[in-house]
């Protein structure tokens, strides 16, 4: 029980690495604010995980996440910003609806979400905050711009809450999926000729599930990694490894 009495709040828990987490999380001990969109399905077994559904781009949703994590669990330890959404499009096409769209699920909602739950995250002894980022932070693929820029920007505000908040005990971390079978890649895997390109990419020739990133999140929580801050830890198979 490596999260016993953690209380936690991850978003993007309807589907994919954010329903394996809060799932792991749980199984460990922890109480669990699953966030996703209020039309996304979430139904959990175990009573330790409480459902929200709410938008986490809407004005208010970051302070009523927080508020629904005091208010049922009594204090914050852990903040997985996990919700994410995918675009492919070439820049020379994109529009600034897509691109403000992405940007505003995978990065203005993190740094505001994280905002809201600093003073929380402080009182705790185990203060931690975690995002999912991609290895398409540092690397690309064709019509990623948008994309790529957000998941960059998770690494920057990553390093930078880490410095800040290292003095109050708050770690701050991010972990890079790679290409992972989850509901954000379903339309490509589904087709056994991408999938199989990909897992070919992959040095451990296989596609990553949600539970092999949700490992990577639950170390980061944990005492495990209490010595660990400003990191992005790659779980991907050693699909970058080659150059
Ligand atoms: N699957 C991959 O290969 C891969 C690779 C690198 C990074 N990632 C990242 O992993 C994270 C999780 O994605 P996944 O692969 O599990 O995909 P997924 O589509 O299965 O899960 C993403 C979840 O985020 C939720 N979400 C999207 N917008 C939201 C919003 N505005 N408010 C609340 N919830 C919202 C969705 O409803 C969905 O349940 C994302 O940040 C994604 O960018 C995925």
């Amino acid at each position: 029980m490596r999260l016993a009495g953690r209380r936690a709040i991850v978003t993007g828990a309807a589907s994919g690495i954010g329903r394996a987490a809060a799932e792991l999380f749980a199984s460990e001990g922890a109480s669990v604010l699953a966030v996703d969109r209020p039309e996304a399905e979430l139904h959990f077994t175990s009573s330790d995980i409480r459902p929200l559904g709410l938008d986490i781009t809407g004005q208010d949703a970051p302070r009523e996440i927080v508020e629904t994590a005091i208010a049922s669990f009594g204090g914050l330890d852990i903040l997985y910003n996990n919700a994410g959404v995918g675009h492919s499009k070439p820049a020379a096409e994109m529009s600034d609806e897509a691109f403000d769209h992405v940007l505003a699920v995978n990065l203005r909602a993190v740094f505001r979400l994280c905002r809201e739950a600093i003073p929380f995250l402080i009182q705790s002894d185990h203060g931690r905050i975690i995002a999912t980022s991609s290895v398409m932070a540092n690397g690309t693929d064709y019509g990623l711009t948008a994309y790529c820029a957000s998941k960059a920007g998770v690494l920057g505000l990553t390093r930078t809450l880490a410095l800040e908040l290292g003095k109050h005990g708050v770690t701050v971390n991010a972990v890079l999926p790679g290409a992972i079978a989850t509901g954000m890649t379903k339309a490509s895997f589904d087709q056994p000729e991408i999938a199989a390109v990909w897992a070919k990419k992959s040095v451990l020739r296989r596609l990553g599930q949600p539970i092999d990133v949700a490992r990577v999140a639950l170390f980061l929580a944990s005492d495990d990694a209490g010595f660990v801050t400003g990191q992005a830890l790659a779980a991907d198979g050693g699909l970058t490894l080659r150059i």
